[in-house]
Formats: C-alpha cells, sequence, structure tokens
C-alpha cells in the first residue's frame, strides 16, 4: 500500500455500501449500447476499469423518457428489457469489488431530434444551446410524467443489480433548468421560490427512495459554472443541495464542470487548470452534514485526488478521462507504482472526439478503451513461443507495438533513426501546453526498460542491415514526411504549389525540429484544422513571430472541433496576435509573400511574408517496406502506422497495440 496516497486509499461507506477506496469512474457517455442494450463491448469496458481498483463505476446515463434520447448510442428509455442485459454487467463488475451505480437523464431544453424524434422538453420553452431548436414547455401532466419516469428508471436500476442512482442536474440539464432562475420562468408550484423551482428534484429523490428502499444510493450531479451571471452561483448552489440535504435526499454530490454555455469547460482539455471540479466541492461540503461530496473535472491523477482529499475539499474523487487512458490507475497507485501509470493528455481527442460524432469512445493513447471484450482488457498474456523481433522506427507505432510483444514475452530490438523516442508525436509535446505528450515518452522508456527492450538509438536501419538481423518478425514503423510540393486539397489542379521551390518554405516539423531558418513575418498554411498547424502557429507566437493562419475551412481549427480545444485555441492564437484567413487558399508563392485566393468570392489579395510553413498532409515513408519487399527474404514483415499512410497519432498506436498482439 502506497503511505504517500494514503488519503485516497481509506475506505469511505456510502448508505450500504463501503467504497475500498475514494476514487471513483464517473459517469460519462461511452455510447456503447447495441440496439439500445448494453453488450460486451460495453461489458468489457467497465469491468476492466473494476478490475483495475475503481471503488465505484457510475455507469453511463440511461435517457429517463423518450424525449431525453440524445445520443445513437444510448440505452432504451421506459423499457425493461435493459434489466437482464445490466444485470451481467452489475454482477461482474460488483464481484472484482466495485459499487455500480447508473446515472439517470434528461437533458430538457438540450436534446437532439436527431435521435430522439421528439420534441425538447424544459420547464419554461427556451432555445436549445445544442442545435437550432427550440424547446416545448411541459405542463404539469408532463412534469408528473417525468418524476415518475425517473423512479421507473431507478426501479429498473435496483432490479438489474445496480447498488444506486445518480440523477443529473448538472450542466444545464432539465433539472436544474427547473432550479435555474433565467431558464425557468414559471409561475405556478413548479417555479419561483426556492421551494418551488427544488419541487421536481426533490419528488423525483424521494419517489425513488419509497420505491427503491433505505439500501440503495441515491446521488445528484451538478456542475460550477462561475463564467455566467445567468448560471447557478456557487452559493445559489449551495442553498439547493442543503435542501435537499436537510431531509437527507442523497447520499452522495458530485461537482463537475462547464455546463452548456460553456462546454469546453465540461471536458476540461490543456487549456484549463487541473482539479477543476474541487472549487465548488469546497462549497458544497460545507452545507452538508449529510451526503458525501465528489470532486470531478480534470483531477487526472492519484496524487491530485489525494491532495484534494487530503485537504479536506472533498470526500471522494471521480477520475474519468484518466481511468480511460488507464484502467489501472488506481490498482498501480496502490501498489505504489505511480510511474506505471499511463497519464491522460487532456487531449479529448479520442474520448470525447469520438462521442461527439456519435462513435463509441476509445482512447488516443489507450487502444483498447472500448475494445476490452475483444482485446482481452488492458492486460496481456504470454505468446505461445517467444520470438525475435525487431520493430524500426521509435514513433508511436513502433513504441507501442514493441511494448506489448515484449509484455506478450517476445524478446524486443527497437531501432530509432534519432538520438530520442517519440518521432513526429514528440515535436507535437514541444508544443505549447502539451508537455504532457513528453511524459508519456518517458512513460515508454520506463516501460521498455523494464520489459528489457534493447532500445537502440541513432540506429538508421537499411535493408541489408535488417536482413542481417535475422529476426523472427520484422516491424516497420518509420513515419511519414513532409510533401515537400505544397499540394493543397482545397486546390487539387495544382499538383505542386506554384513558386515552392523559389524558396523560404518550411513544414510543421522543420519548425517544430528547429530546422526551420525562419523569417519575422509567417504564413502558415493549415489544411488539417488540428494540432499540428494551431499548435504550431502558438508555439510561434509565443518565439515572438507574427503569424497568419490560412486555413480553406470556415474557421480556423476545424476538426479540433470535435474534441472541444477549437475555442480554447482559437481564443489563445487571437490574444496572440495570430490573423485569421479562412475559406481561402494560396494561388503562388513569391519568396516574400502570397498570392491569396478566397473562395468565396474568388477575390485575390497579396500577403507579404518572409516565411511559408505548411501543414499539409504528409506522405508515407515507405521506401523501407518497398525496398524490402523486392528483397525477396523469407522473414516475416509487418508496416504499421504512418510509414502505411500518414494520419494522426490514434491509428499509430491502434496498429502498434493491434500487431503487439498478435505477433
Ligand atoms: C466522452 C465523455 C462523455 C461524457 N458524458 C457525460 C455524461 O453523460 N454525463 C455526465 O455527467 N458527464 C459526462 N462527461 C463528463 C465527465 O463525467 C467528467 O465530468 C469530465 O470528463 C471531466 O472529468 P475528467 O477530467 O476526470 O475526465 C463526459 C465526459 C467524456 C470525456
Ligand atoms: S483520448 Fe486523450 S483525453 Fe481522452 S482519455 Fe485518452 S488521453 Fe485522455
Amino acid at each position: 500500500m502506497n503511505t504517500q496516497l494514503k488519503h485516497i486509499f481509506k475506505p469511505l461507506t456510502l448508505r450500504h455500501k463501503t467504497l475500498r477506496n475514494r476514487i471513483t469512474f464517473g459517469a460519462h457517455t461511452a455510447n456503447m449500447a447495441e440496439q439500445g442494450l448494453p453488450g460486451a463491448r460495453h461489458r468489457g469496458y467497465y469491468l476492466e476499469r473494476a478490475i483495475g481498483g475503481a471503488a465505484m463505476i457510475v455507469v453511463e446515463p440511461i435517457p429517463v423518457h423518450p424525449t431525453a434520447v440524445l445520443t445513437r448510442g444510448n440505452f432504451k428509455p421506459g423499457c425493461d428489457s435493459v434489466i437482464e442485459p445490466f444485470r451481467q454487467l452489475t454482477g461482474a463488475c460488483q464481484e472484482q469489488g466495485a459499487v455500480m451505480i447508473q446515472q439517470l437523464y434528461h437533458v430538457g431544453q438540450h436534446g437532439d431530434a436527431d435521435n430522439s424524434f421528439a420534441p425538447n422538453w424544459s420547464p419554461s420553452g427556451m432555445p436549445s444551446y445544442h442545435d437550432s431548436d427550440g424547446s416545448h414547455a411541459m405542463t404539469e401532466a408532463e412534469i408528473e410524467t417525468i418524476i415518475e419516469a425517473f423512479i421507473q428508471a431507478a426501479r429498473r436500476c435496483q432490479l438489474a443489480g445496480f447498488d444506486g442512482v445518480e440523477i443529473w442536474a448538472a450542466y444545464h440539464a432539465l433539472l436544474d433548468q427547473f432550479w435555474t432562475p433565467w431558464s425557468n420562468k414559471r409561475n405556478d408550484r413548479w417555479g419561483g421560490s426556492l421551494e418551488n423551482r427544488t419541487r421536481l428534484s426533490r419528488q423525483i429523490c424521494t419517489g425513488i427512495r419509497e420505491a427503491c428502499g433505505d439500501d440503495f444510493i441515491i446521488g445528484l450531479a451538478v456542475n460550477d459554472e462561475p463564467d455566467y451571471d445567468v448560471a447557478l452561483s456557487r452559493e445559489s448552489l449551495a442553498e439547493i443541495i442543503a435542501r435537499h440535504d436537510r431531509d437527507e435526499l442523497i447520499d452522495y454530490v458530485t461537482c463537475g464542470t462547464g455546463s452548456y454555455l460553456d462546454f469546453y469547460k465540461l471536458m476540461p482539455t490543456v487549456f484549463y487548470p487541473e482539479n477543476m471540479g474541487a472549487d465548488l466541492a469546497t462549497v458544497l461540503n460545507s452545507a452538508v452534514s449529510f451526503a458525501r461530496i465528489q470532486a470531478e473535472s480534470h483531477i487526472r491523477t492519484p496524487e491530485n485526488a489525494n491532495n484534494v482529499i487530503a485537504s479536506g475539499q472533498a470526500d471522494m474523487v471521480s477520475i474519468v478521462r484518466g481511468q480511460i487512458a488507464d484502467p489501472h490507475l488506481v490498482n498501480k497507485a496502490r501498489e505504489n507504482r505511480v510511474e506505471d501509470i499511463r497519464s491522460c493528455l487532456s487531449c479529448n481527442q479520442m474520448c470525447w472526439g469520438r462521442r461527439s460524432r456519435d462513435y463509441w469512445i476509445s482512447c488516443l493513447i489507450n487502444p483498447s478503451a472500448g475494445r476490452e471484450f475483444e482485446w482481452g482488457g488492458d492486460r496481456f498474456s504470454l505468446a505461445p513461443v517467444s520470438r525475435r523481433v525487431l520493430v524500426v522506427g521509435g514513433g508511436p507505432a513502433g513504441l507501442e507495438c514493441a511494448r506489448v510483444a515484449a509484455e506478450r514475452g517476445h524478446r524486443v530490438t527497437l531501432c530509432e533513426a534519432s538520438g530520442e523516442l517519440g518521432g513526429q508525436f514528440r515535436l507535437a509535446g514541444m508544443q505549447p501546453r502539451r508537455g504532457q505528450i513528453l511524459q508519456l515518452m518517458e512513460w515508454y522508456a520506463t516501460q521498455l526498460d523494464k520489459l528489457g527492450v534493447d532500445v537502440r538509438y541513432n540506429s538508421p536501419m537499411g535493408s541489408d542491415e535488417i536482413s542481417e538481423f535475422s529476426a523472427d518478425a520484422v516491424v516497420l514503423a518509420t513515419g511519414s514526411q513532409p510533401a515537400g510540393t505544397g499540394y493543397q486539397k482545397a486546390l487539387p489542379h495544382l499538383t505542386t504549389l506554384p513558386g515552392v521551390h523559389r524558396g523560404n518554405v518550411w513544414s510543421v516539423e522543420d519548425v517544430m525540429s528547429r530546422r526551420a531558418r525562419l523569417g519575422q513575418q509567417i504564413l502558415l498554411l493549415d489544411e488539417g484544422g488540428n494540432w499540428r498547424g494551431c499548435g504550431t502557429a502558438l508555439h510561434l507566437t509565443e518565439q515572438g513571430y507574427q503569424v497568419t493562419v490560412i486555413t480553406p475551412d470556415a474557421m480556423v481549427g476545424k476538426e479540433l472541433s470535435r474534441t472541444a480545444a477549437d475555442y480554447p485555441l482559437r481564443k489563445a492564437l487571437k490574444r496572440a496576435g495570430v490573423k485569421f484567413i479562412v475559406e481561402s487558399g494560396i494561388q503562388e508563392w513569391t519568396a516574400s509573400g502570397a498570392r491569396i485566393i478566397s473562395f468565396l468570392d474568388s477575390e485575390e489579395t497579396f500577403i507579404p511574408a518572409d516565411s511559408l510553413v505548411l501543414a499539409t498532409a504528409n506522405m508515407a515513408d515507405d521506401w523501407l517496406t518497398q525496398e524490402l519487399a523486392g528483397h525477396n527474404s523469407d522473414v516475416e514483415l509487418h508496416s504499421i502506422g504512418d510509414c502505411v499512410a500518414s494520419r494522426q497519432a490514434p491509428y499509430a498506436f491502434h496498429e502498434g497495440r493491434k500487431l503487439g498482439l498478435q505477433l
């Protein structure tokens, strides 16, 4: 047991259950239902975190009513058919020692008719902040329907073996729409006074307690939104929670951050500080005498969790993305193996980035997330025969493949051409605020060392050296290279950018590896709309350059919008003085500026610039693959990651893991 983290390993009693520690896996829409039911993907996902030591798991929300359906992967509302498959899930996780809760939600005015095919219901008919729809002001009868729907959903949870439910009154959902005077303008017994505005949530809690009895945990999820005057202040929330606590209606309160008014704080990326939910938790902690208080949001590491609990800000802590990234975070902390924890990058690339597009979630650095059922969790079993494996290239694909192959008992040598691990992902880690990527590279170095992988730096490999190595299997993970042509997808008739050979043209990789010799005024062409271009622009401004970003998209950082990092990033760029030119392309580079064309009205302008930086798609670095294919040797040869096709990092980690499991 790790005594330095002793506060998180104190058990905690919640009604009829004792949590084995203070770290929970909080609610999040993993979006994994199949035909509205939990299946193998869903079971494997939660079971892995139960095995990994999470004290309590709040399973992703079930909409309580057809008007509450929000995603394609939501569970069926109001239907007993969910009970049996959920029973398999709860039983398996409880066997591993986790207390099992399910979140119940209704998002009120912010629904999604594309999935619900129903009008949004709300207290006062205000518009949705999810899309362009309005909402329907609920009648008294509809309010009674929703109360009954919550109670029946909780009853189903109990039949499915859950130890309790968490009622969603967070982020401006239906219940906190009723609490909030700005969105509740009713003058009947559901609006006006605090007593009236909290009547709905109190009646739901009372009804669930009556239906499910004393041995059933009732939690309440709330949120901190200090940046908007119209949202409930911390003090108002404290009053509301105290009103529920007075009658012992709730056993715990969980404090998240952000809301439909500011989605960016809801799953905070690298632009936000850590331990965000702890401020509200502190205020609510002094308002309750019965309920336990949980802090949630960007707490990320066991050390942070320990500090939050030690300082008395909260009784327990939820770590969501931290346990998506490493399902065994809690056990590793308990066993004094903190250096083995693969820490979340706060990037949202494959968790929220997939949920926001209505896919089931996964993780950039943990490709087994969502695939536990087919990949045997985030654990490894020995291969039948130990083989000699040579991995060429130490970027994400090569690192992950080498690690997993070694975990499975193979004798692995990793040859990296440069003096450092990480490839282009390391360059990403040198962009502002992205130092967590460099920590991940340290994690790989530690893991490879512990696993006895023979890592050879400054060791470029040609086909002859590879043949001489006599490996049982060779894995090529040599990455990709900038195209160097200035080809723009938006101007497909130009195979190369006119004037690209006139000089002062660099790739993002040239810039981040400091090979570029730049002038003061920089034009950065970003066709990706992601961190590669935008993060480099931020890096350049921090180095004192004047930067203009030009993109064919309607906004800078378009692809990052799926990760909820785009707006904070655009803000940071704007505040640093970066100029944006959108829906435009480059007709010609003159070496002292560029002829720009607007795609909207074909207007041409000249932008003076000393240097042009290209963030266009890379080309696979596959010469070694081709050369070895021509060798006619019978060595088992694999190519993974960018050397097959240049892509974003998740697919390199994914292919590394997948091949490592197959070797
Ligand atoms: C993919 C994803 C889906 C989420 N869905 C929900 C949800 O359905 N209900 C909820 O209360 N919070 C949801 N959240 C918010 C999380 O509960 C949590 O507050 C947030 O991720 C910040 O905590 P963390 O930094 O520990 O990840 C979601 C978060 C993510 C990443
Ligand atoms: S995708 Fe990024 S933010 Fe999401 S869990 Fe993985 S590392 Fe964390």
